[in-house]
């Protein structure tokens, strides 16, 4: 049971566990959920198969309204396609991840896919994780929360996800991710006023989704 306008906004750094916490939170409250980096990434993937220069912002915002995206928000089978193909694998590969975040900086593509972000979340129900989401997407959030884990513990976690990729360049480009996301002009990734710092270096994700789930004064069920 649950209030179906609830709306938990999730942000924070790259691999500091907003994916699986967001899941687990929205699949024990029966809400649904929003993964706006993988929009950005969808993003990212069109404009790259177009043969566009993801670092030329002017023909980035130029071309920003032109892919149809659309987000599946159930949190067992979360989707994104693009013109209609699911394109849930293909933003995960080293070249979009390499080019989100210059693309995600351009104010374009950003009020694009923020009209977006908010037609999805709508009348509420859901859980949607990003880096600008209490501050700028659905600052009238019930709960918000700000997700961090030490650089050593989140390179170790995308590394073992990646099947093993090296920890030290897995942290260097998680670094140079935070430092583009933080440091962009438009919707910066910031603790948004009245979010809860939860730092999951030292919590395991039943502890961290426990955590959220009891900031929305609901009892946890029996896992
Ligand atoms: O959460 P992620 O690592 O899949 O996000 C990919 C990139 O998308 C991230 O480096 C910055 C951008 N992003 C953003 O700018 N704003 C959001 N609300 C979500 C993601």
């Amino acid at each position: 049971p649950h209030d179906s306008s609830l709306v938990i906004a999730v942000d924070g750094t790259s691999g500091s566990g907003k994916s699986s916490t967001s899941r687990g939170v929205a699949e024990r409250l029966g809400l649904r959920y929003l993964d706006t980096g993988a929009m950005f990434r969808a993003m990212t993937w069109w404009l790259l198969r177009e043969g566009i220069d993801v670092r030329d912002a002017a023909v980035v915002a130029a071309a920003a309204h032109r892919p149809r995206i659309e987000s599946g928000t159930d949190p067992l089978a979360p989707t994104i396609t693009v013109d209609g193909v699911d394109v849930s694998v293909e933003i995960r590969s080293h070249e979009v991840t390499a080019a989100v975040s210059p693309v995600s900086a351009v104010p374009e593509v950003r009020a694009r896919l923020l009209q977006l972000q908010r037609e999805v979340i709508g009348e509420g129900g859901i859980v949607v994780e990003g880096r600008d989401i209490g501050s700028v997407v659905w600052p009238q959030a019930e709960v918000k929360v700000y997700l961090s884990a030490e650089p050593d513990a989140r390179a170790e976690r995308r590394s073992a996800e990646q099947g093993g990729t090296d920890v030290a360049s897995t942290q260097q480009s998680l670094l140079e991710r935070d430092r583009i996301d933080s440091g962009r002009a438009t919707a910066p990734l910031t603790m948004a006023e009245g979010a809860v710092h939860v730092d999951s270096t030292h919590l395991t994700l039943v502890e961290v989704i426990d955590r959220i789930v009891g900031l929305t004064g609901h009892v946890a069920p029996e896992a």
